[in-house]
């Protein structure tokens, strides 16, 4: 039986690993986290988090093939693939500071794996991260490597928050980045052969690494661009007497530019737009 750790049981990795563990019966899937309450949560009627559909997902695989559990150790230890959805904040000092991503919480994931691990595994990094984050975990993985060998994948997840479910359910596309050799390769079918339990083959999109990690943030800019830009035309309405929602239905029937995201609203909303914009100028 495969077995899948993620670590990181936040927005990302609980909705994201219920989802893998409803789908793939067969594969064991646990969510570890350092934080006590969170976990106690999701052991809980009480999940910590909202979406709606959850619940009835955990419910379904909980104590099956879905757990949650503080042993972060032993359940690295036992994975073979391992997804690291830990948070990435914007840094607040340093070189970067209010730019760039905080990779602390990253780094000191990527050190345990190191530590605990005495088979090979696959890491996939599914927190929003720099471009080139993979080669700094690679060396960390590898420097102390006692012999395992390590492939790293980026599988950037591109779920909002509160259409969590459906999101998972029926992604516009999985993007899958690892390296082009012959064991970045198998690592790369590997975790597409999870997806395609349930996701259609042709959205499962395999790229090299960098692309994965550059196409989230690039994503993230481009829709923050669109809002921007309602936004800015927001004003003109005002000085013109136009209406933006009028403005903003006209401008959307064009296939070219499709009516999502072109709602004028205060500046551009969650905090990963904003993150991952500054995070994109900084690189
Ligand atoms: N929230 C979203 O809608 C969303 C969407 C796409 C991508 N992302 C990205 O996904 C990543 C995770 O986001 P999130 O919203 O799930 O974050 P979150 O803050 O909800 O959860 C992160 C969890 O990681 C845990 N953690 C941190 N370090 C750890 C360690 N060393 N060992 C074990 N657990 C550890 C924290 O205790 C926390 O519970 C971020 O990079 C974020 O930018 C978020």
């Amino acid at each position: 039986m495969v077995k899948i750790c993620c670590i990181g049981a936040g927005y990302v990795g609980g909705p994201t690993m219920a989802m893998i563990a409803l789908k793939c019966p067969k594969i064991e899937v646990a969510v570890v986290d350092i934080s006590v309450p969170r976990i106690n949560a999701w052991n809980s009627d009480q999940l910590p988090i909202y979406e709606p559909g959850l619940d009835e997902v955990v419910k379904q695989c909980r104590g099956k093939n879905l757990f949650f559990s503080t042993d972060v150790e032993k359940h690295v230890f036992e994975a073979d693939i391992v997804f690291v959805s830990v948070n990435t904040p914007t840094k607040t000092r340093g070189l970067g500071a209010g730019k760039a991503a905080d990779l602390t919480y990253w780094e000191s994931a990527a050190r345990m794996i190191a530590d605990v691990s005495k088979s090979d595994k696959i890491v996939v990094e599914k927190s929003t991260v720099p471009v080139k984050t993979a080669e700094a975990i690679e060396k960390i993985l590898t420097h102390n490597s006692k012999g395992i060998n390590y492939q790293i994948l980026s599988n950037p997840e591109f779920l909002a928050e509160g259409t969590a479910i459906q999101d998972l359910l029926n992604p516009d596309r999985v993007l899958i980045g690892g390296r082009e050799t012959p064991e970045g390769l198998k690592a790369v079918q590997a975790l597409k052969d999870v997806y395609a339990h349930w996701v259609p083959e042709d959205r499962i999109l395999t790229t090299n690494l960098w692309s994965a990690e550059l196409s989230k943030l690039a994503a993230n800019a481009f829709l923050a661009q669109r809002i921007s830009s309602v936004n800015a035309m927001s004003a003109l309405c005002e000085a013109t007497g136009a209406d933006v929602t009028q403005v903003s239905y006209a401008v959307g029937k064009d296939t070219r530019i499709g009516p999502k995201f072109l709602n004028a609203s205060v500046g551009f909303g969650g905090s990963c737009f904003q993150k991952d914009i500054l995070n994109l100028v900084y690189i």
